[in-house]
């Protein structure tokens, strides 16, 4: 007789995790906390404690865990059915491209899965603009990028990144990038040669922790991307879709892009949506067996990705991020000089230093999960706060709260 295996639901918080770490590859060093269930701003763990999410899957649930609209996408959408590959059309991926593509002010998208997909996408097809439209020699195009940038794990997208443990281990790399410092916008002029076909920066730099770049920056590229005649793009893959109090962070200043690039919260926290949203004058470089994936464009991905636009149609998600992020701002700037050294924020995102004379980012993490207020630290001292946007105002001051107590404890 074999013993029956235990049902998941059957395993203690601990067990759960301990499975976890022995089954899967270490790639990850999670908090203590074994999510079961969530809705809202709110999670469960497997022994009914909740926890305020101030995470929200690193802005891949802007619209909270289990939203209605999104539930009903998904669920009308997994009864007809869910996948054709693009070796068809469906009646899903048309009308979610029109209205994304409307929404961005652009005119074409190509639908991809994960944020790294959307960028090694916005990578490729510069390159062949690089080298169709704009003439630069064969095998010589150049991409500037920024130092700090996060834009996936890919082994290309490593091969310009600047931090260590992202790349030790990984070479040899891709070649064609130049790293520039992120917010000067004369190093970043001065980088653009005749071979230069993009620039690919985040508006924000979110992994970085919440890096906010100087006041016309961004409007200081676009219009060196312009005289260069290079392509700008934005990887608003975690910025975009509501978090800074407007669709795309790049309008904050007043700036439109040649590409954005889109992912996390375009599938609802559901399934992964991302996209390159353009021109037809950039886009239409790529010719049918140039590029694809089986599930881009799928359709249950499509009617979730299209219930997404249809809340940000509204304008609802970005005015409460706006406004909750004034009062979230407001709350941590008092504890600037009590336990945190500085506190950077953009619509409701916030990266928050902390007193290295205190404790670690990862261990102020570990005692906001024992308070009942889920974070993650981005480097060394900094944590970022990212709650949904459906958060309460009462559950913003719930964080800052926790986070106040932690230091005060600490301080003491
Ligand atoms: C700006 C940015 N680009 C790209 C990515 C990669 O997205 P994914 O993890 O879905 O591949 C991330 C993920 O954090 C990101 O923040």
């Amino acid at each position: 007789m074999t013993t029956p295996r235990r049902t998941d639901r059957s395993l203690s918080s601990s067990e759960h995790a301990t499975l976890t770490e022995t089954a899967t590859a270490h790639n990850y060093a999670p908090l203590p906390v074994v999510v079961a269930e969530a809705r809202g701003a709110w999670v469960t763990d497997v022994d009914g404690r909740r926890y305020l999410d101030c995470l929200a899957g690193y802005s891949a649930l802007n619209f909270g865990h289990g939203h209605p609209v999104l539930l009903r996408a998904a669920r009308e959408q997994l009864e007809r059915v869910t996948l054709t590959s693009r070796a068809f059309y469906n009646d899903r991926l048309g009308p979610f491209a029109r209205d994304l593509a409307a929404l961005a002010g652009m005119e074409r998208v190509l639908p991809m899965n994960t944020g790294a997909e959307a960028v090694e996408t916005g990578i490729k097809v510069a390159r062949r603009w690089g080298y169709r439209v704009k003439g630069v020699p064969a095998d010589r195009a150049q991409i500037v990028v920024a130092a700090g940038n996060f834009h996936g794990r890919t082994t290309t997208i490593v091969s310009f990144s600047t931090d260590a443990s992202a790349r030790e281990g990984f070479g040899p790399f891709t070649p064609g990038f130049t790293v520039v410092p992120y917010g000067d916008a004369d190093a970043l002029r001065a980088a653009l040669t005749p071979e230069t076909v993009a620039v690919l920066l985040e508006p924000v730099q979110g992994e970085a922790g919440v890096v906010v770049p100087p006041p016309g920056y961004l409007a200081a590229v676009r219009q060196a991307c312009t005289d260069a005649g290079v392509l700008f793009i934005a990887d608003e893959v975690q910025s975009g879709l509501g978090r800074t109090g407007a669709t795309f962070a790049c309008e904050l200043e007043g700036v439109v892009p040649d590409v954005y690039l889109l992912g996390k919260a375009l599938g609802g926290g559901i399934v992964p949506v991302s996209a390159v949203v353009s021109t037809s004058a950039v886009l239409d470089v790529l010719t049918p067996g140039s590029h694809g994936s089986t599930f881009g464009g799928n359709p249950l991905a499509a009617a979730i990705g299209h219930a997404v636009v249809g809340l940000l149609e509204t304008g609802e998600y970005q005015e409460r991020a706006a406004k909750l992020g004034v009062q979230l701002r407001d709350r941590l700037d008092d504890l600037v000089g009590h336990g945190v050294q500085a506190v950077r924020t953009r619509g409701l995102w916030a990266g928050i230093d902390v007193d290295p004379a205190l404790m670690t980012g990862r261990a102020a993490c570990e005692r906001l999960a024992a308070r009942g207020v889920l974070v993650k630290d981005a480097h060394g001292q900094t944590i970022r706060l990212s709650p949904p946007l459906v958060v309460e105002p009462a559950d913003v001051d719930r964080a800052v709260d926790a986070l106040a107590a932690v230091l005060g404890e600490a301080a003491r």
